[in-house]
């Protein structure tokens, strides 16, 4: 990085002219272990009691459980086309972008980085706490400011970690990818174990008292898409990738399937232990489990759970950071969120961001207009080469199960929360006419002695221009 070399300081404007960039570490197993690790958190711990109350028996549990890998792996499949043909880090962003315009994009990048990505990171960094706190408060529920305080530390903890140092948050990851999957593996295996011993009660009448109505299932799905969330987050990071074209399509077929066979197996293994019954009136089936079949090792499953919310969450905090990076480099948040520190290489006022401020309808919209930007750019498009290329009618399925997704729980109970969801999303307009599209004299005005102080503040420099 010969650009990198801190200038006079006495002349900090010469700042503004110095570039950098993320640099590129991110490998194939890495890249694997930032989709694992993110998708696998808390979700599959927590989430079968809520799939198992919706679908009402075993069969269409499981049914769910692998459906929801499938729908997955389909819509990774679309990223994987999308990430190859254009290979900007950001995401959804960048293709919303390439497909429907300026507008699109900034309203996507508004809702993800105001909402989606910090509550999605909220919501992990509370089941951290929950289960960090639990060992010490026994036989009762931990006092919410413990479990709120012990959130706080984890979100400060994994933004340092980001902040300091792109490999370090990457080793990070890697090394809590492999505890997950290890507790998922002793789960697996003690379950297997149980079915050799012939505990297959459960799993003898799949069917019997299966819900058949429309919006629990949908709900099911919500649930199950939970723990499975996360499936595209190696998008937001293509130019920290080496070797994209190879490594991106790689990783989401490697990954995705592996994560969806982990969580049919771990259910099973859920029902060689429990009935039902005991498995919906569990509050963390993964720590009954523990306590049934592992003992008297069953407190590793808690310290592993704990392991993985972590995992989760350095993963989450990753991939959000750079598409805040993304979205200030385009104009579309405000600039210094796209400066890069001097000495550490990373996106840190981004990442920061994020995380000063504190998800279904909204999230499932967005990855179905994704995948219909693939196929709009099929058509408008047609000169970019596209090393990976998804089939069409995978592309219209997804479009067609996200357009489900949405509708099915408006449809089945329609709640004011819809309207003000989108009300919000579009409120976004108010910021983009003034600051982005119309970029007014004053508000240039406004945001340069702003920008030019929090770039001495925290040494950071503008990305480098990579038109
Ligand atoms: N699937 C993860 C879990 O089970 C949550 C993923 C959060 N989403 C995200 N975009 N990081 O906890």
């Amino acid at each position: 990085h010969s650009h990198t070399k801190l200038p006079n300081r006495r002349r900090g404007f010469n700042l503004v002219i110095t570039t950098s960039c993320l640099s590129l570490q991110v490998g194939l197993l890495s890249g694997i272990c930032l989709i694992v690790g993110t998708m696998i958190g808390s979700g599959i711990f927590v989430s079968p009691k809520a799939v198992l109350l919706e679908t009402g028996a075993v069969g269409p549990c499981l049914c769910v459980w692998a459906a929801c890998g499938v729908l997955a792996t389909l819509g990774a499949l679309c990223y994987a086309e999308l990430g190859t043909m254009i290979t900007k880090s950001g995401g959804e962003y960048v293709y919303l972008m390439e497909a429907y315009g300026s507008v699109t994009a900034y309203l996507y990048s508004w809702s993800t980085i105001m909402v989606l990505q910090p509550s999605a990171f909220a919501i992990i960094a509370l089941s951290f706490a929950e289960y960090t706190s639990t060992p010490f408060y026994p036989g009762c529920t931990p006092p919410i400011v413990v479990t709120k305080c012990l959130a706080v530390v984890c979100i400060f903890l994994i933004v340092s970690v980001n902040c300091l140092s792109v490999k370090l948050a990457s080793y990070v990851q890697n090394f809590f990818t492999a505890a997950k999957l290890l507790i998922i593996l002793v789960i697996i295996v003690a379950g297997i174990v149980l079915l050799v011993q012939g505990n297959t009660e459960n799993l003898s009448n799949p069917f019997e008292g299966a819900s058949t109505s429309f919006g629990s299932i949908g709900l099911a799905f919500y649930n199950g898409l939970w723990a499975y969330d996360g499936w595209n987050q190696l998008n937001f990071i293509t130019e920290e990738l080496k070797n994209p074209n190879r490594n991106l399509p790689l990783a989401i077929i490697i990954g995705i399937p592996l994560v969806t066979l982990c969580y049919v197996l771990v259910n099973i293994a859920y029902f060689s232990a429990m009935t039902p019954t005991e498995l919906l009136q569990s509050s963390a089936v993964a720590v009954t489990f523990g306590d049934r079949v592992l003992y008297p090792l069953s407190w590793v499953v808690p310290v592993f759970v704990v392991f993985s919310t972590f995992g989760a969450a350095n993963g989450t905090c990753f991939t959000a950071g750079r598409l805040t990076y993304v979205a200030g480099r385009e104009g579309h948040m405000v600039k210094i969120l796209s400066y890069i520190s001097l000495k550490r290489l990373t996106p840190s006022p981004a990442l920061i961001f994020n995380f000063t401020l504190l998800w279904f309808f909204a999230q499932w919209g967005l990855y179905g207009l994704t995948a219909l930007a693939l196929i709009v750019m099929r058509f408008t498009r047609k000169e970019l080469k596209r090393p990976v290329k998804c089939p069409m009618p995978i592309a219209v399925l997804v479009v067609i199960v996200s357009c489900y997704l949405v509708l099915a729980p408006i449809i089945d109970k329609p709640e004011l929360e819809y309207l003000y969801c989108t009300i919000f999303i579009l409120s976004g307009l108010l910021l983009y006419f003034p600051f982005v599209h119309r970029r007014f004299s004053w508000t240039r005005r406004v945001m340069r002695p702003i920008t030019m102080y929090l770039q001495l503040l925290m040494e950071v420099v503008p990305p480098e221009n990579n038109e």
